[in-house]
């Protein structure tokens, strides 16, 4: 949704212009794409049945079962679900903590995880669509890039990347546009690199212990503020700033384990982890 179109929202709504994967209101698969709140969160419209009932359980499950509260301090926040009126329509949306709120400059990247981007609930032609789409990347590295937005230190401008790129992105070009989106020629980006490792392996960690349920097909959203990057000094303390981020998001296909572990997320996010200590290693 543009500028334009972002008039005809409710007041207090508009367009959210970090928005770099997923449906979109472009490809016609989102009535609006994700909308932001005056009061600074995130909308995400409910746009696939039972997928978007299956993502407001899953988030409900984790704020309130136990056994799902490994999940909490890597998700964003849930407020909930709304319903706005758009042009007649009324349009239920999920209520979520934006990742980006407060940055400047700001770059995010959209990382989906697994090379089995479908849940094994699905057709055998919804299975073929999904294995052709980002063979390669999910081919050699077991995870995939759908979309990214950086604000490139170097030039002074925004570089983006979108689904039609992404898709391309094989074992050497993948590496590339990972670098790209870490600015790794600015001298600070290896502070960045090496606490974005730190948070990924806190996941995996989690990952490597919760038998409760398998994921498809969701992604790790990277957010960081390019105008704080700049800035930063000396690290002054263990403690990671607010200015970047690895939540995970998007969860469409949630399933149940049946107590095993899911080695699809576990591969992917392994081998994603090792891709970045390449990087931070100047490999
Ligand atoms: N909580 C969030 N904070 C900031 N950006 C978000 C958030 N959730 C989603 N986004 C943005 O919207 C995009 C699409 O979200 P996602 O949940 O993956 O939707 P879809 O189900 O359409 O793939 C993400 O790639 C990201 O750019
Ligand atoms: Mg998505």
């Amino acid at each position: 949704m543009d500028k334009q179109s972002s008039k005809l929202l409710p007041d207090g709504f508009a367009a959210f212009e970090n928005q770099v994967a997923g449906h979109n209101l472009k490809d016609g698969r989102s009535p609006t794409g994700i909308l932001k709140s005056a009061d600074g969160f995130v909308l995400k419209p409910v746009t696939k049945h039972p997928q978007s009932e299956t993502e407001i359980a899953f988030y409900e499950n984790i704020f309130i079962k136990n056994e799902y509260a490994c999940f909490r301090p890597f998700v964003p926040e849930f407020k909930g679900t709304t319903v706005l009126n758009i042009l007649g329509l009324d349009i239920t949306f999920l209520k979520l903590q934006d990742i980006t709120k407060g940055y400047v400059k700001p770059c995010v990247m959209d990382v989906k995880i697994g090379s089995q981007t479908w849940d094994p609930n699905a057709t055998e032609s919804k299975r073929k669509t999904e294995d052709e789409k980002y063979q390669l990347s999910k081919k050699e590295f077991g995870f995939c890039i759908p979309g990214y937005q950086v604000y490139n230190l170097s030039s002074g401008s925004f570089n983006r990347m979108g689904k039609e790129q992404g898709r391309m992105l094989d074992k050497i070009t993948l590496p590339l546009a990972l670098k790209g989106f870490l600015n790794v020629n600015f001298h600070q980006s290896a502070f960045l690199i090496e606490r974005f490792l730190q948070r990924l392996n806190a996941i995996l960690d989690m990952w490597k212990t919760q038998k409760e349920v398998h994921i498809y097909s969701s992604s790790l959203l990277f957010a960081y503020d390019a105008h704080q990057l700049e800035l930063f000094k000396t690290e002054s303390s263990g403690v990671t700033p607010c200015w970047m981020n690895i939540m995970m998001i998007d969860f469409a296909h949630v399933v149940p384990a049946c107590n095993t572990l899911d080695m699809n997320y576990i591969s992917g996010l392994t081998n994603l982890i090792k891709l970045l200590q390449e990087i931070k290693s100047g490999k």
